[in-house]
């Protein structure tokens, strides 16, 4: 795995880290690991777990670790020998999950944070909302406003711990300008890769 790129993309919620990560997907073909996406796919398979942990996302709060960790493990696992690099889309949340994740599974090799206001945050998401035909269970205000306080709780431990694989990229202009700063930091990270490749 050290030889393709591991990502992290952090950010509030509505911030526009699944929007992002469409696009790197385009032009990089990398591997996309939404620990949302994963945990609503435990949701809709109606089991015990998924219950339960239905209730947890939909008041807003973080599910335990061990769950998504353990789903990432075994999405990674089933994409590695495959994948052109991985992008872990909503992980960490917080800094024991960023810890565990590189004990884990493996050190990532870069954290792009989607910075953005509660404001444009809270509006993106009704809108998202308001067009889907199938609105998700946490994209109502009440929820919404939950989500933003437990990333506000957790955000700053995690930019502090990791801050030096941390590129910030100012999330409230367009999706295209957001992307240059977002291709600039991935062609920089796939560059160090091949030197270190090229070095062993
Ligand atoms: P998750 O599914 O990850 O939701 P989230 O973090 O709240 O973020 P969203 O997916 O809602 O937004 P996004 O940042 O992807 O924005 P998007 O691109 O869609 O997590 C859901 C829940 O699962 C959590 O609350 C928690 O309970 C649980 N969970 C997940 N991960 C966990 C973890 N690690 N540990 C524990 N629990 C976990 O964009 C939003 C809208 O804005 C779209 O309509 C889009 O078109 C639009 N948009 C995007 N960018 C722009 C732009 N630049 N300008 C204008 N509009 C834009
Ligand atoms: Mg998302």
């Amino acid at each position: 795995m050290s030889d393709i790129p591991i990502i992290w993309v952090l950010g509030g919620p509505g911030c526009g880290k699944g929007t992002q990560c469409a696009k790197i997907v385009e032009k990089y073909g990398f591997t996309h690991l939404s620990s949302g996406d994963l945990l609503r796919d435990e949701v809709s398979s109606g089991s015990d777990k998924g219950r339960e942990l239905q209730a947890i996302m939909t008041s807003g709060a973080l599910v335990p670790n061990q769950e998504v960790l353990s789903l990432l493990n075994n999405a990674v696992t089933r994409a590695k020998g495959n994948s052109k690099g991985f992008l872990i889309d909503g992980y960490p949340r917080e800094k024991n999950q960023g810890i565990a994740f590189e004990e884990q599974i493996a050190p990532a090799d870069l954290a792009l944070y989607f910075e953005c206001s509660e404001e444009t945050m809270l509006k993106r998401i009704l809108s998202r909302a308001a067009a889907a035909a199938v609105k998700r269970a946490d994209d109502n205000e009440a929820t919404i406003r939950s989500r933003l306080q437990t990333f506000k709780q957790n955000t700053s431990d995690i930019l502090g711990l990791y801050a030096d694989k941390t590129l910030t990229i100012n999330a409230e202009r367009d999706v295209d300008d957001i992307f240059i700063d977002v291709v600039d930091a991935i062609d920089c990270i796939l560059k160090k890769k091949q030197k270190a490749v090229k070095a062993c």
